[in-house]
């Protein structure tokens, strides 16, 4: 019927709002057994235009409930990306009756202002909730963090720092970024400075993260910046630095930019507060490059999946890998696993998977001694490759036959990401949404995002290699989101 005509690039196990634009995530909090996404929000148009935190709950970050909108734009500014934390001691004091508040901090985007040209036209602002998420009330005080007269201020990831007992706020200030701490979320002073001969900087730097992850007996600090444009592939993407932090200074191992994610479409990735030592992340699955532009009705963008990150060493170098959070698991329908599977050619698994749908997850191992590639296609020859390229020691997603690509000119590049493993076994998770890719190579070590348009659903798979491999273990699950009653 009509209706699934236009929503046929609806992403099925991905949020996506209803209707109308979304760009990153914000203020991702787990409170009360419940996960809330807040997220950057156009509610009367299908672009980009003054924005809103639109909300969401879940209780796995698989299926997700749209609510009522959670921040409107004010005589402040535009409510731009920020996060959210619990208030477990009340050091603001916005708690009441022994109820400790959720804190949301946010950037104040002032239109007018922008307009004079003073470069004071983004600050900090706060808003609590004290009914667990479902309504805001934002501080009178605003806003708690003034602007210095830097014209790219914003995106603040605020975290609790237990050695000393305060807030930092890590900041995205133009070419860099600025710590800042506080005892009560309410006065902020400056620690320091991190970025400005570190990283890449082929455009503005935005949406930081800060955290540590326990790595073989040692707490290593991760520094998420998303930046735009200068992506490893064009447009938008997130770099991440690892390193040391004592509450006021980031000492980063090495000042090179590592990639987040290779693909095109994981954009302004942070965190989640309050998960203990669990870091989960999920980004913006689209790029500022054509995000604009994407030909999905009556909506534009979703999020990637919850992914859990962890460190890996690798020769003397440790990197960030980001895997299926767990929780996806419940998607999982017939399948089957299989082992030392040869390829030779062209191996067709679509009388296998019987999958009309085109949602699935792809679990491979095999050697790094051939081509190969993962072939998604549909009736209307549509075809979606994601493959290991042995001479380059490279794998890639090609979108160029993938259905529309049309509506930007970059659209249908090919995007490559480096092996960074070197372990002769490779293993590849691969999941497949309406219009979505996220491949998870060794352990996660090489992520690679990509979304696409195809004409129909991809309901054929094939596995090629012309100079043929084995695959040590072949696995397939259908992937079957919960059906909501309408
Ligand atoms: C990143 C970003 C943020 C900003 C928001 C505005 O995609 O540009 O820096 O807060 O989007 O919507």
């Amino acid at each position: 019927n009509a209706q699934d005509l236009r929503e046929k690039y609806r992403p099925e196990f991905h949020f996506s709002p209803k209707a109308n634009w979304m760009n990153d995530p914000n203020g991702m909090v787990y409170h009360n057994g419940i996960f809330h996404l807040f997220f950057q929000y156009y509610p009367n148009d299908k672009i980009w235009g003054p924005m809103h935190w639109g909300h969401a709950t879940s209780k796995d970050m698989v299926s997700w409930d749209e609510q009522p909108i959670a921040l409107y734009p004010d005589s402040l500014g535009y409510i731009f990306s920020g996060s959210a934390v619990a208030d477990v001691h009340n050091t603001s004091g916005f708690g009441k009756d022994g109820k400790f508040p959720l804190v949301a901090i946010f950037t104040h985007h002032n239109p007018v202002l922008e307009k004079l040209e003073t470069g004071k036209h983004e600050y900090q602002s706060l808003a609590y909730s004290l009914d667990d998420g479902k309504t805001w009330t934002k501080y009178s005080g605003n806003p708690v963090l003034q602007n210095p007269g830097i014209s790219d201020f914003r995106d603040p990831k605020v975290s609790w720092f237990e050695p000393q007992k305060k807030w930092i706020m890590t900041l995205a200030t133009k070419d860099r970024v600025t710590f800042y701490s506080s005892p009560d979320l309410k006065s902020w002073v400056r620690e320091s400075d991190f970025g400005v001969d570190a990283g890449a900087h082929g455009g503005v730097w935005e949406c930081p993260d800060l955290f540590p992850i326990q790595h073989n007996g040692k707490q290593v600090w991760v520094l998420i910046v998303n930046i735009n444009p200068g992506g490893p592939n064009q447009g938008s993407a997130g770099q991440y630095f690892l390193g040391d932090f004592d509450g006021k200074t980031f000492k980063p191992y090495s000042k090179e930019t590592k990639w987040l994610d290779f693909g095109t479409d994981n954009y302004a990735s942070v965190t989640f507060s309050n998960t203990g030592s669990r870091m989960l992340m999920m980004g913006w699955m689209s790029n500022w490059q054509y995000a604009n532009l994407v030909p999905t009705h009556p909506w534009r963008s979703a999020c990637t999946i919850a992914r859990e990150l962890g460190l890996k060493t690798v020769g003397k170098e440790i990197y960030l890998t980001s895997t299926p959070v767990k929780e996806l698991d419940v998607l999982r329908s017939t399948g089957f696993n299989e082992q030392n599977v040869k390829v030779q050619g062209q191996l067709d698994l679509t009388e296998k998977t019987k999958n009309s749908t085109g949602l699935f997850r792809l679990e491979l191992e095999t050697k790094n001694t051939a081509d190969f590639s993962i072939v998604l296609a549909n009736n209307e020859g549509n075809e979606l490759v994601v493959g290991y390229d042995k001479a380059t020691n490279q794998y890639y997603i090609d979108r160029s036959k993938s259905g529309k690509i049309d509506f930007e000119k970059g659209f249908g590049q090919k995007h490559t990401a480096p092996r960074l493993s070197k372990d002769p076994t490779m293993d590849l998770t691969l999941i497949a949404d309406a219009a979505s890719v996220e491949l998870f190579a060794d352990g996660g070590l090489t992520p690679m995002t990509d979304i696409f348009f195809p004409d129909s659903k991809m309901s054929k798979l094939y596995i090629k290699s012309i100079s043929g491999t084995t695959l040590k273990k072949l696995g397939y699950s259908v992937l079957q989101p919960e059906t909501k009653s309408a």
